[in-house]
């Protein structure tokens, strides 16, 4: 037997990919950048391991077996599987540990737990394919890039292989070669940016977002045109922003585009809504705030839940927590702080 274990952390995007141009090899309709967050923090961890013993592949997932029939799961091992195979042809992989020969014969088990509470709500399919195929690639000894695996996966995966800030280009080729993530700069380049996470609801989105940006691309106009018109010029405005270390910048895109996301949403037929009424108050009040301040000192940005990622420099995170804690007044819950249904996550 042969195993490995690592871990994978979650990301959080400023420019959101929204549509699929090819729903089997998830290759989306724009390209997409983000920053991953530090290991410790929001990560997902998994062990896989191969043996002669075992009699099929099999995954279990926070302890609990979950079917491997997914597509998403087929597609990876496949491509896992197909990668390792090449490598024996060309008479690689044999140098130590088990075989490449053994381990392509033998069935695997994949072991995967997440460390964040699922009440976060957050991109844990990101964290949790990106960690799936790291592991397998280790386990099969597979060199070169990975995201195009990952991406197989879930789309966001391919972005959380890197630490930093992390694009991924859309690319143009029908079989998906060019559409892969790449580092823009690491997690040493802008040491004094932080993220809050606010928690506003643990319910269960009424839509998820593979279901909903399907549902987008058949029907949102405004989609076709932001994929078309918008990203390709603000995926430049911001990675130069990022590059120069300028906030105001980078902030007022990151705002943009995740408002650009949810106006796509309503844009949908039928309409799609994640923002609730306390994600629109937290919207409003980072505005307020910057008006205070006279310029832009936090952005927040909303994935496909009501849930508020907050951008922000160090030197802020007092003052905003203390106009967090003054708007939603904190009351305790099972010992963890709760602000009137919020729950910060500082990272
Ligand atoms: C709103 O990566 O979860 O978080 O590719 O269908 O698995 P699939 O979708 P997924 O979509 C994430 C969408 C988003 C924006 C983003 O992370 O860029």
């Amino acid at each position: 037997m042969d195993a490995v274990t690592c871990t994978a952390p979650v990301n959080i995007a400023v420019i959101k990919y929204w549509g699929k141009r090819d729903e089997a090899l998830i290759l989306p309709i724009n390209s997409s950048l983000s920053a991953t967050l530090s290991q410790e923090q929001l990560c997902a961890k998994t062990t896989v391991a191969v043996s002669g013993q075992f009699t099929r592949d099999r995954m279990w997932l926070n302890g609990k077996e979950e079917s491997l029939e997914n597509p998403r799961y087929q597609n990876v091992l496949r491509e896992i599987r197909r990668r390792a195979r090449k490598r024996k042809i060309a008479g690689e992989g044999e140098e130590k540990g088990t075989s490449l020969s053994d381990a392509l014969s033998w069935h695997v088990h994949i072991c995967s737990v997440n460390n964040f509470p699922t009440a976060a709500g957050l991109a844990s399919s990101a964290a949790g394919f990106s960690c799936l195929v790291y592991s397998l690639a280790k386990l099969f000894k597979i060199e070169g890039d990975i995201s195009e695996i990952a991406r197989q996966g879930s789309g966001s995966a391919c972005r959380s292989l890197y630490g930093g800030f992390v694009s991924w280009n859309m690319g143009e080729k029908d079989d998906g070669t060019d559409s892969v993530a790449e580092q823009l700069v690491t997690e040493n380049h802008w040491p004094e940016l932080r993220i809050l996470i606010l928690v506003v609801s643990d319910q269960k989105k009424h839509i998820g977002s593979s279901a909903g940006m399907g549902v987008s691309v058949k029907t949102s106009e405004l989609l076709r045109y932001r994929a078309e018109h918008i990203v390709p010029r603000r995926m430049k405005e911001i990675e130069t922003a990022i590059q120069n270390k300028d906030f105001q910048t980078f902030a007022k895109i990151t705002m943009q585009d995740s408002n650009q996301l949810h106006a796509s949403c309503l844009d949908t037929y039928p309409p799609i809504i994640y923002l609730n009424d306390t994600s629109k108050q937290i919207m409003h009040l980072v505005h307020k705030y910057n008006d205070f301040c006279g310029q832009i000192k936090v952005a927040y940005t909303f994935d496909a839940g009501p849930n508020a990622c907050l951008y922000l420099l160090e030197e802020e995170v007092a003052g905003v927590l203390a106009m967090v804690n003054h708007c939603f007044p904190p009351i305790e819950q099972n010992g963890d702080q709760h602000i009137r249904g919020l729950q910060v996550e500082e990272l």
